[in-house]
This record gives C-alpha cells, structure tokens and sequence, in this order.
C-alpha cells in the first residue's frame, strides 16, 4: 500500500492510498476523485500528471500519449502508473473539475502559548479524532470565530496527528484574526480548513537552504519535524531573520533535533542584539557563504523578505535546481 498526494492545480491537495496494485487513477476513482480520464489505455494522454516525488511503476503506454522526453522529467499517465511508494503527484488539473472537496475540521484549542510578546504559539485538536495528512510546509485556513472570514496560516507541526499546531504574529493595532487571539481561551471552537498549498518540502536532492522571515519559520519547523522523524541526515542551512530578538522562536526546538543538522543563521534587523546578527538574512546570500554548485531553496515570510532574497540571489548568481516560495500576503488571500 502507498500513500499518494494529489496536488491540484489550485492548491488543494488529497491524500489516496493505492491498495495492491491498483493504478493512482483507480485509487482516486475509488475514493471519489474524478481526475481527467478518456481512454483509461495509456493512448490518448488526458491522464498527464507530474510526479514529484516517490517511485512508479510507468505501466504501458504509447508515445503519443507521453514521450520519452516528458517520462524523463517524471511526467506519467495517471491511469497506468502503479505506485512503488509513498509519492506526491501534480494533477494537471482544479480540485473543483476533479469534484474534489477539502475537509473542514471542527478542533478545539488545547493551548495559547505567547512564544514572544507578538507571537502565540497556536495548538488545536480535532475533536472526533479524525486524523489530518498534510505535506510538511502546507497551510490551513482558520475561519474567524464570530464572522464570515477566514485567514490563511502554515502548519509548524508534524502530518498524520488529530493535532494542528501554528505559529502566528499578531499584528499591533488591529486585526481580525489577531483580535480574537488576544483574547482566544482553551476550549474554544476553531473550524479549520485544508490543507492547501503548493509550498512543500520535496525528497533532498541537493544542498538545500531554507529562507524564513518572522513567523516564515512555521512551515520550516514542521519540514525540519518530518526530516528529524525519518531520520534524514541531511545537513540543512536554515537562515531566519526577525525584527527583534524576543521574535527569533522555536530555535532552541530547531537546533535541538536529534536525527538532522540544522546550520542556523539568525539575525534580527529593528535593533542591536547581543545573541543574534544585525540585519537581514540577504547578508549570508553570497559566493563565499554558499559555495555549492546548485541549491534546492526554500524562501517563507513576508511580501518584501521573500522578494528581497530573491533578487539578491539573482544579483550574486547563487545557481539553484529548484525554487519554492511562500509569501504570507496579508488578508489571508495567496496572490503569488
Ligand atoms: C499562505 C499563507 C500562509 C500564512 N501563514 C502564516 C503563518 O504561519 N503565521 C502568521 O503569523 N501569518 C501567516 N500568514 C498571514 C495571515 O494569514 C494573516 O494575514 C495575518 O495573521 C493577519 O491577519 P489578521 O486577521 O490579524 O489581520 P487582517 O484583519 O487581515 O489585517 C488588518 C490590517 O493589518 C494589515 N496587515 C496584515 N498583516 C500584516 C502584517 N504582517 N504586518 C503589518 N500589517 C499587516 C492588513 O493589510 C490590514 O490593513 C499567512 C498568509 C498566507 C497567505
Ligand atoms: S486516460 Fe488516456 S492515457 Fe490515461
């Protein structure tokens, strides 16, 4: 049996089990997901999906329905590829034209930790037990209590749990979600949708790095959970830049992991700290810091933050193989 991700092209994503030797597009048909499908025979093509990570068995096909060049960049055929384990797989396609819907769980606040004077450590429980699967670095939305919206915000811990943890700023003055944390208690109902999102962690192939900007850090801390989980001796530089020292959190939780080495390089920028580099991450961005031919890079955080790594690795040609952002745009909408 192997568990598969099903990535839609509208950020949803789904979790199928394949039993035996079933094809991912019998799986996803037997759980009520309707992927594109015509022939069913590998000849017409309509069932193109992208693996991106995990291993398959491609089954028969023909060439018009995929190439060798497409088979080589891990493109397969939906209704012959036969899973030889846990992967994660783009489907060209939206969740709605797959008629696929995203749970919403009612959970329950088990803890309101203030991990610094304008960060609360978020923990929620599922409360039939229901279990939640996510890919490390996804995020959930959390509907308001007493109104109609909804705000967007990174898991910070581990999948496969009917536990849900998140790391939030709260924003001086006001804000919708903020306000209701200020004055949030334990017990209370939080109705919490997902997961969603195409910022993942994917199999280490390369030196990877890893960008995180105030509460950015959220969905490193769950990737760098699941890498300390299965034991992954990958070494992982993690730069992490705050407005103030009180707001560097978890690093004693990051730099505490038994299974992986994490190289941390925190700095704070709205003030002189005696723990901690002055400025932002862009100062380790440079020839001599990163010396690799080709990076994985991870980028989370604010709007600016995210842009402004960008450009600067643009601008000292730190070459990469792959490119993930997360940007935290306000108003929970992801306009990326
Ligand atoms: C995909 C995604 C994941 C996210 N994950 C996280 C996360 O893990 N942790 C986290 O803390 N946040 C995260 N955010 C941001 C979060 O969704 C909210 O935007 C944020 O918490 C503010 O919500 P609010 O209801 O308190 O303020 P709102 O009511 O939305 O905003 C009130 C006012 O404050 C302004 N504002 C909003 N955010 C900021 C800010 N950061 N700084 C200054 N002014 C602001 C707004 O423009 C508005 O004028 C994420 C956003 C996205 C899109
Ligand atoms: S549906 Fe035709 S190739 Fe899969």
């Amino acid at each position: 049996m192997a568990k598969v991700a099903l990535n839609f092209e509208d950020g949803i994503t789904r979790f199928i089990e394949t039993a035996g030797y079933e094809t991912i597009a019998e799986a996803s048909y037997r759980v009520g997901i309707n992927i594109p499908l015509d022939c069913a025979d590998g000849a017409c093509g309509t069932c193109k999906c992208l693996s991106r990570s995990g291993t398959f068995d491609a089954g028969d096909y023909i060439d018009e329905a995929l190439t060798d060049e497409e088979a080589e960049l891990g493109y397969g055929l939906a209704c012959q590829m036969r899973p030889q384990s846990d992967m994660v797989v783009d489907i060209l396609a939206s969740s709605t034209a797959c008629k696929v819907e995203v749970t919403t769980y009612e959970t329950e606040i088990t803890e309101l930790v203030f991990l610094s004077s304008e960060i609360v450590q978020l923990k929620t429980k599922i409360k039939d037990g229901t279990v939640i699967t996510f890919l490390p670095g996804q995020y959930a939305n959390i509907l308001v209590p007493g109104s109609s919206e909804t705000r967007s915000y990174s898991f910070s811990s581990l999948s496969d749990t009917d536990e849900m943890e998140f790391i939030i700023r709260l924003i001086p003055n006001t804000g919708l979600m903020s306000d209701y944390l200020r004055q949030a208690k334990v017990g209370e109902t939080l109705s919490i949708t997902g997961p969603l999102g195409s910022f993942y962690s994917r199999d280490i192939t390369a030196p990877t790095l890893f960008f995180a900007g105030g509460t950015g850090i959220a969905p490193f801390i769950s990737m760098l959970e699941k890498l300390n989980k299965e034991a992954n001796n990958t070494v992982i530089k993690l730069f992490y830049g705050a407005t103030t020292t009180e707001n560097i959190v978890e690093l004693q939780r990051i730099q505490s992991f038994e299974n992986l080495q994490v190289l941390t390089y925190p700095c704070v920028s709205n003030e002189v700290s005696d723990t901690f580099a002055s400025g932002f991450v862009t100062q380790w961005v440079n020839k001599e810091e990163l010396k690799e031919d080709s990076y994985d890079i991870y980028i989370c955080g604010p709007n600016a933050m995210v842009e402004a790594v960008k450009t600067t690795l643009e601008q000292q040609q730190i070459t990469f193989k792959n490119f993930y952002t997360e940007k935290f745009i306000p108003t929970g909408t992801l306009t990326v």
